[in-house]
């Protein structure tokens, strides 16, 4: 089976990355958002990483050019029908995925492939909803998509293995390095993560120390790209809890188990960076400062 028409539901913050790396890619993508307010906000999100490109020379501008020529934005998911490929990255809310693939299902040919970005549900549970398991996949990348390598291909018990060799291949041809998981809750990467970032958590709860020493211990100390808390506010507390939430459900151990102060800042809608406030103040997102909470 050839790729050659790319949909991507969903341009938020993950969709649009993987929009991006998609056209970067040489593939034809058409991105679906709900209304035309969110898909202009989508497409100049991918329209703006393009021209950064260009501006440090790391594309030309007629790559940028031809890249975005490639992409096309509707708000009707039967704009989606004649993908061979669709990747959804809706919000982290299982009713809407659902509604998503439900939909999507109803709209394309038996032999079109599904994918969901998912982070913290199950892949079996939406592949089920639909009259294909067997062509259902997850592909979890990692935020942001554009610069982060590694894409988790997720085989469910009833994912054909010659679709899981396709998802596999198709990762690898967008200059991404797949790894295989099974449809465990966390894969591998939330698995190891969460817990990491919960205990994070529970040492600034615990007055083990500061939002900004904490954060510069496992910098600094340990080499990490950015320390937990402020991976906590990048990655949002809204979904390190759905996940944090969905890994204790399934293996009912208390390192999973969310955290009051974690519970109470998604509550207030101190979600991160999105919201402009978390572990950090994000009003200058080039400068993040450390709140004392
Ligand atoms: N989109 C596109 N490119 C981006 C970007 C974005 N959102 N953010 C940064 N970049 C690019 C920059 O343009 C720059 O490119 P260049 O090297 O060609 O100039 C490069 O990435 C480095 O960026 P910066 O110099 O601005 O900043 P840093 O060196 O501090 O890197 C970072 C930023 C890549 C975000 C780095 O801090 C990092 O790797 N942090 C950890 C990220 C991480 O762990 N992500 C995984 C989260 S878990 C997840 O996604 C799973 C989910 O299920 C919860």
């Amino acid at each position: 089976m050839t790729i050659k028409k790319l949909g991507i539901v969903g341009c938020g913050a993950m969709g649009a990355g993987i929009v991006q790396v998609g056209i970067q890619a040489g593939y034809e993508v058409v991105t679906r958002e709900i209304n035309d307010v969110f898909l202009q906000k989508g497409l100049d999100r991918v329209r703006s990483a393009f021209e950064k490109m260009t501006n440090k020379g790391t594309i030309t501008p007629q790559q940028k050019d031809d890249a975005l020529k490639r992409l096309t934005g509707v708000t009707e998911i039967a704009g989606l029908s004649n993908c061979d490929f669709i990747i959804e990255a809706v919000p982290e809310d299982i009713s809407l995925k659902l509604e998503t693939f439900k939909a999507l299902d109803g709209i394309c040919p038996p032999d079109t492939i599904f994918a969901s970005n998912t982070s913290s549900f199950s892949v079996s549970q939406m592949a089920a909803a639909t009259s294909r398991p067997g062509r259902f996949i997850g592909l979890h990348f990692f935020n942001p998509a554009p610069v982060m390598p590694l894409v988790e291909v997720i085989k469910t018990i009833r994912t054909e293995q010659k679709v899981f060799d396709i998802a596999f291949e198709f990762v690898r041809s967008l200059k991404k390095t797949p790894v295989a998981a099974k449809d465990n809750a966390g894969f591998i990467v939330n698995l190891l993560l969460t817990p990491f970032l919960l205990d994070a958590i529970r040492a600034l709860q615990e007055g083990v120390a500061s939002v900004a020493d904490i954060d510069a211990g496992m910098k600094l100390g340990c080499n990490h790209p950015m320390g937990p808390l402020m991976l906590a506010d990048f990655i949002g507390l809204d979904v390190l809890l759905g996940g944090a939430n969905s890994l204790f459900e399934e293996y009912k151990e208390t390192r999973y188990a969310p955290l009051p102060l974690m519970k109470r800042m998604v509550t207030m809608g101190l979600l991160g960076q999105k919201t402009g406030r978390g572990f950090y103040d994000w009003s200058d997102p080039r400068n993040p400062k450390a709140i004392n909470l």
